[in-house]
Order: structure tokens, then sequence, then C-alpha cells
């Protein structure tokens, strides 16, 4: 099962990047390209056909299966960045981090108004940094078509927190 083999070739990484916090590192899953292939095929599957107009794909972690989930379902991809390093002209938001605080920025012209806008990222954890990528893409206009990640830490509540964005969140891996 997919999940297993997720949960079995992740990597727990305690205390990075500081002490308390375990930190789950997807590369060993990097190193594997047919688990990439299959994860890509799931991340599809469980959108269930909701309609989706473009992939955001949150910096950095994000944009590592965003690309591949964009191009799967054939609809452009979108880079939200952190802040100062999109070239042209940019809308920003900031949020609070499990550790520390940082600032989302995407390019004015990303979504078009009235666009249905898939949010990726790697990890749900305390969801500041999707609330943040959601507020960028209502800025904008456009709506949240729902959100997908690989993994999902459902202690930390981060579900709760996006359901005035979208009801459909969707992850490979709950822990
Ligand atoms: C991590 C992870 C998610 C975010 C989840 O990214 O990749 O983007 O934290 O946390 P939250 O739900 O509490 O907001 P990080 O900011 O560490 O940066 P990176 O992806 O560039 O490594
Ligand atoms: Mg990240």
């Amino acid at each position: 099962m997919l999940a297993a083999k997720i949960k079995a070739t992740l990597r727990d990484v305690p205390n990075f990047p500081k002490p308390g916090i375990i930190f789950k590192d997807i590369t060993p899953i990097l190193k594997d390209p047919a688990l990439c292939g299959e994860i890509t095929s799931a991340l599809v599957l469980q959108l269930n056909g909701i309609k989706i107009d473009v992939v955001a794909g949150i910096e950095s972690r994000g944009f590592l299966f965003g690309l591949a989930l964009a191009q799967a379902l054939d609809v452009p991809f979108v880079p939200i960045r952190k802040a100062g390093k999109l070239p042209y002209k940019t809308i920003q938001q900031s949020y609070e981090l499990e550790y520390g605080s940082a600032t989302l920025e995407v390019h004015e012209d990303a979504f078009g108004a009235g666009l249905q806008v898939l949010i990726h990222d790697d990890l749900l954890a305390t969801g500041g940094t999707v609330v943040a990528a959601s507020q960028l893409v209502e800025q904008l206009g456009a709506q949240v078509a729902g959100y997908s990640f690989l993994i999902s830490l459902g202690f930390l509540n981060g579900k709760e927190r996006l359901s005035s964005f979208s009801e459909d969140v969707y992850s490979l891996v709950d822990f």
C-alpha cells in the first residue's frame, strides 16, 4: 500500500531545524523514481475529479510534486515563493510557522479572477503556510479549489484552519 511505502521511506530527523521538532525528510522518496510516479498518480486520483484550473506549489518542498501534479492534470503551475525571490510585481502575505515567521509572495498576474486553484505542499503542519497561500489566491480574486499534501500532521489541527477556504483537503499519509 502506498501510504505504508511512503511512511517506510520517509526519514524522521529529530531536533531539526530546532530542538523539539521532528523533521519529516522526503529526500529519500525523491531518490525513488518509481515511488515518485506512484505518488503523483495517487495525488491526482484522490482529487476525485474536482475542478482545477491551476496548481499552486509552495516554496520550496511544494515545488517538487506541485509541478508534477500540474503536468499530470494538464493545467498551469504557479510558484508561491518566500519574500524577495520572485522577479516581477508581487503581492505578499505574512504568516507564522511551527518554527518562526515568514512572508509568501506570488506574482500579481499569477491567477485570473474566478480561477479554481489547487494549493499543493509537501506537508500540512499548523496550516499557517497554506492559509497565507490561500489569502494570496483570494487577494487576486481566484478561489481555493482544494488542498493536496503528501503528509498531514493531524495532531496539529491544521485542517480546521482551511475549512473557510475549502473542505477539499487531501493527503496521502497522516500522522
Ligand atoms: C514546511 C513544510 C510546509 C510548512 C508546513 O516548510 O514544507 O511548507 O513547513 O508548516 P505549517 O503547516 O505549520 O505552516 P518550510 O517553511 O520549513 O520551508 P521549506 O519547504 O522551504 O523547507
Ligand atoms: Mg515548505
